[in-house]
């Protein structure tokens, strides 16, 4: 494992945030899954697996689509984020959902039989990351798609060099790592699709500007995201510091909005050759009762 990743304490950051992150995710992080879905095609009855699905923003909105007859699998490796997805799914009424722990640096071979594999703002806490995407194109049937989704550059701008320093200030030499760096350049992501051997991926970045309605809004971002770990690691009395220098600053330059960036990557495995579209559907267990053209 990279020391900085080693550093970054993955576990004990989304443990302690899940349930901030699920109030982030659905006001704040929601657009990401929203996006993706509307990229997938996906259908009724098509089966889902969802990686590192934390609160569940991409398997609900994924179960929504495929309906009674599909089937979607969020895999998490925290019970705390797998409870708030089932909990969810019960909410809708969504019985197509199913959950389970699973560790996405420690994956069995896939049995190439789903229609969608998904992973979105994941990859990057792989150890090894192209191994992991290997892995993930294990479990897509011939014909189906591998989506993942990353976090893009200028993250958060023009509000988290500010933090950054105010941080800084506090604590001089504070590691101020973020494993979301690993993959934030699009040519990154599209050479780890390759050494994985993820062919013909379309790689895409968009940016999109937030809403800050408030100065008082960038804090439930940084309570609800990977940020958190810097927060905690600050302690109450500097934390407070902090977060009113942060407040003053977008308040002092009127920042209304801030910046988060999206790097997408969405693969369709080949058909197996001197398979038709529709046999490929079928022998790879797929149960959607229609052939897809491809
Ligand atoms: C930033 S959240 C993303 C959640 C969701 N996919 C979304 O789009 O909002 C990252 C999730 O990855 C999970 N995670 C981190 N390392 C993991 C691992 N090695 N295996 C499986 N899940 C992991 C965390 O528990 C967390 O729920």
């Amino acid at each position: 494992m990279s020391k900085d990743l080693k550093s970054y304490e993955t576990l004990s950051t989304y443990s302690s945030a899940s349930s901030d992150y699920a109030v982030a995710s659905e006001e704040f992080w929601g657009f990401i899954s929203d996006d993706t879905v509307s990229q997938l095609d996906l259908r009724p009855g098509d089966r889902v697996l969802d990686f590192c699905c934390g609160p569940g923003p991409m398997t609900i909105r994924a179960a929504e689509r495929v309906g009674p007859t599909g089937a979607v699998e969020g895999v998490d490796i925290l019970e705390e984020m797998l409870d708030i997805t089932r909990r969810r799914a019960h909410e809708r009424g969504l019985g197509q959902v199913t959950v389970r722990r699973g560790d996405v640096d420690n994956l069995p071979d896939g049995d190439g039989s789903y229609d969608v594999v998904n992973c979105s703002l994941g990859i990057y806490f792989a150890q090894d990351m192209a191994r992991t995407l290997a892995a993930f194109w294990s479990y897509v049937r011939p014909g189906g798609k591998l989506a993942i989704t990353t976090i893009g550059r200028r993250l958060f701008e023009p509000v988290l060099p500010v933090f950054f320093e105010a941080c800084q200030a506090e604590q001089p030499g504070m590691g101020t790592y973020l494993p979301w760096i690993r993959t934030e350049d699009p040519e990154v992501v599209r050479a780890l699709l390759d050494e994985a051997g993820v062919t013909d991926a379309v790689v895409t970045s968009s940016e999109t500007a937030m809403p800050l309605r408030t100065p008082g809004a960038w804090w439930p971002v940084v309570h609800g995201s990977g940020l958190r770990r810097l927060e905690v690691e600050l302690g109450a009395t500097a934390e407070a510091r902090v977060r009113q220098r942060c407040e003053e600053w977008i308040a002092e330059h009127h920042v209304t909005e801030i910046n988060v960036g999206a790097v997408r990557a969405i693969a369709t495995k080949k058909a197996v050759r001197g398979t038709s579209p529709a046999q490929e559907g079928l022998s790879a267990g797929s149960n959607r009762g229609e052939n897809r053209a491809q």
